[in-house]
């Protein structure tokens, strides 16, 4: 495979990067070329460094070194549209109802000053919420507040928040880790059917090696590779194993059937 050539037609490219909080090192010299609508799910031991690397994808945070490109450009200083997100235990407003917990998401862009958008606008905003609410299988429960909800109904309407905008790329820390096994194979489901439908780059937490396999189009694992026991701080973690899941249902992926590519020094 060409490295320039899968460079070049990159939809986000991670460059070197390195992530130090202090004297911890957190991530160590990050490579990664992800082409547009691939699905990566990121697996590795706790405190390895997952969220802090969804973190800087989200342009929350940048990096100690290094740079990451969205479209051959560096990711904007603060989070934008471009970027939608849904953690484990999403923060959903609790007075408002659902259908306003995700108009608010297309009402404030347009009407800053006052949040609020009026006349047609807004029956426009509320039409388009209500579209994306029915989607994700929340149709019945508009009218409804997040306290009255379920956790799956939550992480629906955590997902419907974060697709209303229209991101390119969705990041999703853990989003189901505390629903029950029956839950989550219906959020998969959805998951798939809304990732195939609008062609998303979906970068994925999981505690869960198998939930890793199934849903990803790819599959990247994070491990420290050196320890030193004197310096616990002293090196960090990077993707040890890159694993294209190609079976045929998704993209295609960038290289042949079973790559590692250990970032090795
Ligand atoms: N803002 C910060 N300041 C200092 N240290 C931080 C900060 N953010 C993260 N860390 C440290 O970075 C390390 C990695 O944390 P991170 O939350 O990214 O791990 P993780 O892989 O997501 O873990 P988990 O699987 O438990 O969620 C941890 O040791 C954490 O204490
Ligand atoms: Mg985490």
């Amino acid at each position: 495979m060409s490295d320039k050539k899968s460079e070049a037609g990159a939809f986000i490219q991670v460059k070197n990067v390195w992530q130090q909080y202090g004297d911890q090192v957190v991530l160590e010299r990050l490579n990664l070329s992800i082409a547009e609508g691939e699905f990566c799910t990121l697996v590795g031991a706790s405190g390895c460094g997952k969220s802090t690397f969804l973190r800087l994808l989200l342009g929350q945070e940048a990096p100690s070194r290094g740079e990451i490109l969205l479209d051959g450009q560096p990711l904007a200083d603060e989070p934008d549209a471009s970027r939608g997100v849904v953690f484990q235990r999403y923060s959903v407003f609790p007075h408002l109802s659902v259908l306003d917990n995700v108009t608010l998401g297309l009402e404030l862009p347009r009407a800053p000053l006052l949040g609020r958008l009026l006349g047609r606008g807004k029956r426009d905003a509320r039409e388009q919420a209500a579209q994306m609410l029915h989607k994700v299988g929340l149709g019945h429960a508009l009218d409804k507040y997040p306290a009255q909800l379920s956790g799956g109904m939550q992480q629906r309407l955590a997902i419907a928040q974060a697709l209303i905008m229209k991101p390119r790329v969705l990041l999703l820390d853990e989003p189901f880790g505390a629903l029950d096994p029956g839950i989550r194979k219906d959020m998969h489901a959805l998951l798939l059917e809304l990732w195939r439908e609008t062609r998303l780059t979906v970068f994925m937490v999981t505690h869960d090696l198998s939930e890793g396999f199934t849903l990803g189009s790819r599959i990247l694992v994070f491990d420290k590779p050196r320890i030193d026991p004197h310096a616990p701080g002293a090196y960090g973690a990077r993707v040890t194993y890159d694993i294209p899941l190609n079976d045929g249902r998704r993209a295609p992926a960038a290289a042949g059937p079973f790559r590692t590519a250990y970032q090795g020094a």
